[in-house]
């Protein structure tokens, strides 16, 4: 008989290298937490249910709790002989309390329990990603408040189009992390879900109470059949596919505050604190972070990819594949939680130079649409008057004036319905003013805006 826990009907022992690709006590351990936790609750259910004896209830829950004190105090030692995490605190609890550690597993699978452990480290994890969504989105609302009237060029095609307001640009990401807030919120009840009292996949014969084990638990809801139960990573799923589109949204900051902080553009500096210097180049400030930041969205799509890739050929149920489920989603939680801390701390700390980002709309055609938009209310038809500007920009381009560099007379001449009123609806902070549509960059329809983000933040 070989000496694993299900060594009955085996006669050879399990070939080292096959044991040691097989274990995943290395990565799992992380959830030893999550794993003591199912098991008090699934041995309280069985002492609830007289399945157990009062007395056996005591001396597992005591060998339990001893366990937790164990590895809260890092005397927790595993060992790859233990495949999993499930193993090792099973043959720990054995050493601690004796065979009586063997009626824990009654009425359980590792197949249940695993799938538990892990909807429990997504759930215990998911309010602190929603916790930093919210800190994060409060910065930009700030920084929208302080600068409303700050104007810079806004961007087509990475030329510049019209000008904008900056708050404008920060409640854009602020729109994009509310809907990744959302999406991580419908994600706990997917996750909420308890998959304890499956089994290996048929359910039991015992008359096992989940519903007791549920609410020991804290969770919401039970899986309504065993083969989904323990076959069922969806939750995981979308944990990833939320952090790829969260980490999507940052990338996108990220490439932008690369460009802002560049001696092109001189809008923003970022603080020392999240910046670094060069070995040779005495002078350099490089944006390492911002960098990381969308580097490492390559790595969350790529764990993505790689669950939904396993999950794409399992039949039901468990299959061992399912073991590949764990690495990526912790690898995420270890990613995204930092990203959003230093991103808002990076916000914080960041310096924006409002003189060179109104310069930069200063110098260019970006109020084009204004003089078009001028002859448009004056009756001429939109396609005539762009017709009309564009041949004004052309000889500015030529004669390198920007239009509100024109004599009246030369605008007339282009149009004889201008008028010296012109000037003034070209400038920029005019152009950008002035657009009060409903979520326009008018200041007056970012005030609108900046009142419904606090309102959602207000309200949760
Ligand atoms: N370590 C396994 C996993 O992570 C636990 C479940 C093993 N179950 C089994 N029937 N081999 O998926």
């Amino acid at each position: 008989m070989s000496k694993k826990l299900w060594g009955g009907r085996f006669q050879a022992e399990l070939d080292q290298l096959g044991a040691d690709f097989g274990a995943s006590i290395n990565f799992d351990q992380l959830m030893a937490e999550e794993d003591l936790i199912g098991s008090l609750a699934h041995v309280k259910m069985l002492g609830h249910t007289g399945i157990l004896t009062a007395d056996e209830v005591h001396a597992i829950t005591t060998g339990l709790e001893a366990l937790q004190t164990d590895l809260a105090a890092g005397k927790l030692q595993f060992s790859t002989d233990n495949e999993d995490i499930h193993m090792n605190l099973e043959a720990l609890l054995t050493e601690k309390i004796g065979p009586v550690a063997g009626k824990l597993h009654t009425a359980r699978s590792r197949n249940d329990q695993v799938a538990t452990d892990f909807h429990l480290y997504v759930k215990r994890r998911l309010p602190k990603v929603l916790e930093q969504i919210r800190h994060f989105q409060a910065v930009l609302v700030k920084l929208a408040e302080e600068n409303v009237t700050t104007v810079m060029p806004g961007y087509t095609h990475l030329q510049h189009a019209q000008p904008i307001s900056l708050a404008q640009s920060f409640l854009a990401y602020f729109n994009m992390l509310q809907r990744d807030y959302e999406r991580f919120e419908f994600n706990q009840q997917h996750t909420d879900l308890l998959p304890l009292g499956s089994a290996a996949l048929a359910g039991t014969t015992f008359p096992i109470d989940r519903e007791f084990t549920a609410d020991e638990l804290g969770f919401q809801n039970l899986y309504t059949n065993s083969l989904d139960a323990v076959s069922d990573r969806d939750f995981a799923l979308e944990f990833l596919s939320n952090s790829a589109i969260l980490m999507m949204h940052l990338s996108r900051l990220s490439e932008e505050l690369s460009l802002w902080v560049s001696q092109e553009f001189k809008f923003v500096e970022l603080s020392d604190a999240y910046t670094t210097g060069s070995s040779i180049m005495p002078q350099k400030k490089n944006p390492d972070m911002v960098e990381l930041i969308r580097g490492k969205t390559g790595r969350i799509y790529g764990h993505l990819m790689s669950l939904l890739t396993t999950m794409k050929g399992l039949p039901l149920a468990y299959n061992k594949d399912l073991q590949e489920d764990k690495e990526g989603v912790f690898d995420t939680v270890k990613t995204i939680l930092p990203t959003l801390k230093i991103y808002t701390g990076m916000l914080q700390t960041m310096k924006i130079n409002q003189e060179q980002m109104y310069a930069s709309t200063k110098n260019d055609y970006s109020n084009a649409t204004e003089l078009a938009d001028y002859l448009a209310n004056q009756g001429v038809p939109f396609r005539e008057a762009h017709a009309i500007v564009g041949q004004l920009v052309f000889k500015g381009l030529q004669e390198h004036r920007n239009l509100q560099d024109m004599e009246l007379a030369e605008l007339q001449a282009a149009s004889p319905l201008i008028t010296a009123d012109v000037y003034h609806v070209l400038q920029p902070e005019v152009a950008v003013e002035r657009r009060n549509s409903v979520g326009g960059t008018g200041f007056k329809a970012i005030k609108t805006q900046i009142k419904q983000a606090h309102a959602i933040l207000a309200n949760e």
